[in-house]
């Protein structure tokens, strides 16, 4: 493994781009139907405010600062009744996210117009209206406290070079959950034999249900003294009991656990939303729950790029690594000498479940050019380099080199303004 095998790898940064706000007059008004988490929310009332029966039918989902469980329902009801009724829909939340899984089912239903604001102030109905006339479909759109409207532009960026061995041990253990399943098994393989580290694996699946090679490879970390901790994440008190089998201190976690499943948005039910992100959100923080903040030094949380851009049937999926980037970016605030990044990749090939599933060579044939493995790790090594400390966490899109679907072609048509 060598440098260069990380710049066989292309990675983002998010990096917020002014959206020119022409005069908010001359835009045709709605006819809201509004479902909100909290009916006296102010912009639930702006657009109660703004609503005029002569206006264009649209449905707004209006959530609040953080994703509640009961939020599903109202996003899986928004998109149901916006694809029967051929609405636009809108998306309007303070943080609470849910803009991964409207567009994938606009992805999947042709004529399904969705747009997402995130917003950190009030906002009056006749601006939103501007807003979502004037918004690309491709964009969420941020509008800050003092009024800027940004979109995401995506910059390109190096990743820190990755350590020689001794600077990459962490002085303690590693522990790498979802460390049975196809990408942790190797991440703790690179860890332990490139870096030096000493990875302690927990997944729900028992040693005993591995196949031949997955066995193989356990075996050789066995041997190298691996322990190995099984337990359900979305269980507290299981975490809990098993890191009481950690000796020392847990230094950096790599969280790869996470259910990998598809279907359609119209076929999805809020238990199945749940489900997708047990392992993946309540694991992390469970996980962080029973760790010593104070010890933490890195901390790489395995996203998806699936939460960026959506996939056609990859809508719950991608919701359950959207919040999973702002769960881990969260507990970043009380990690005070952790590198925290959520690594957003795309898909991977050589392991990992898209690679057993063989979906590898449809996503290539869609124009997304796959993480091939070697290059991945390398890059999982150097995101184990990111500076430290909470105001430099961070989430990092990964991809190969020439992808087509990212970053989004910015040429989308305009959501059209009648
Ligand atoms: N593979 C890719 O192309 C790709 C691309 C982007 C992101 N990712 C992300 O990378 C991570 C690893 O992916 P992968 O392809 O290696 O998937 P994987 O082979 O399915 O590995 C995930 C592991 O997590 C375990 N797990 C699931 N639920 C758990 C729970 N409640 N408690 C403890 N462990 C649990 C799984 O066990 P079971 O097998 O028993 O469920 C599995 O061993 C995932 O978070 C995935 O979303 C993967």
């Amino acid at each position: 493994m060598d440098r260069d095998s990380a710049t066989a790898v292309r990675a983002f940064r998010p990096l917020p781009a002014p959206v020119s706000a022409p005069g908010a007059d001359g835009f045709p008004p709605f006819r809201w139907s509004v479902l909100a988490a909290f009916p006296a929310d102010s912009l639930a009332a702006a657009l109660r405010h703004a609503h005029r029966p002569d206006g264009e039918p649209a449905i707004a989902v209006v959530l609040g600062a953080t994703h509640r469980p009961d939020d599903d329902a109202l996003l899986l009801e928004g998109a149901a009744r916006a694809t029967a009724t051929g609405r636009r829909l809108v998306l309007l939340h303070r943080g609470a996210g849910g803009g991964s899984l409207l567009r994938a089912a606009a992805l999947e239903s042709p004529g399904l117009r969705v747009t997402v604001l995130q917003t950190a102030g009030p906002v009056d109905g006749t601006r939103i209206a501007h807003l979502v006339r004037t918004a690309r479909p491709v964009d969420e759109l941020h509008v800050a406290a003092d009024g800027l409207v940004t979109r995401d532009d995506w910059r390109p960026v190096t990743l820190p070079v990755r350590p020689g061995p001794a600077a990459a041990r962490p002085g303690g253990t590693v522990l790498v959950t979802g460390g049975l399943g196809g990408l942790g098994l190797r991440a703790a393989g690179v860890l332990s034999r490139v870096a030096g580290c000493r990875p302690v694996l927990l997944d729900v699946t028992a040693p005993a249900e591995l196949n031949r090679r997955p066995a193989v490879l356990l075996e050789r970390l066995r041997a190298a003294g691996t322990l190995v901790l099984t337990a359900d994440l979305t269980d507290p008190r299981a975490v809990a009991a098993a890191l009481e089998r950690v000796p020392g201190p847990v230094r950096a976690v790599v969280h790869c656990a996470g259910l990998v499943a598809g279907g359609p948005v119209a076929r999805t039910c809020p238990e199945d939303l749940a489900r997708l992100r047990a392992a993946k959100v309540d694991g992390l923080r469970h996980v962080l729950d029973v760790l010593d903040p104070a010890e933490l030094r890195q901390l790489v949380a395995f996203g998806s790029i699936t939460a960026r851009v959506p996939h056609r049937q990859m809508g719950g999926y991608g919701l359950a690594n959207e919040l999973l980037r702002h769960e881990t970016l969260r507990r970043a605030a009380a990690l005070p000498h952790c590198a925290t990044v959520v690594a957003e990749w795309s898909v991977w090939s050589g392991a990992g479940q898209a690679h057993e599933m063989r979906a590898v060579d449809q996503a290539r044939r869609m124009g997304m050019a796959p993480v091939a493995l070697v290059p991945g790790m390398t890059a999982l090594l150097c995101l184990l380099r990111w500076p430290p400390g909470p105001a430099h966490a961070a989430s990092v899109i990964l991809t190969g080199p020439g992808d087509r679907t990212f970053p989004p072609p910015a040429d989308c048509a305009r959501n059209s303004p009648t």
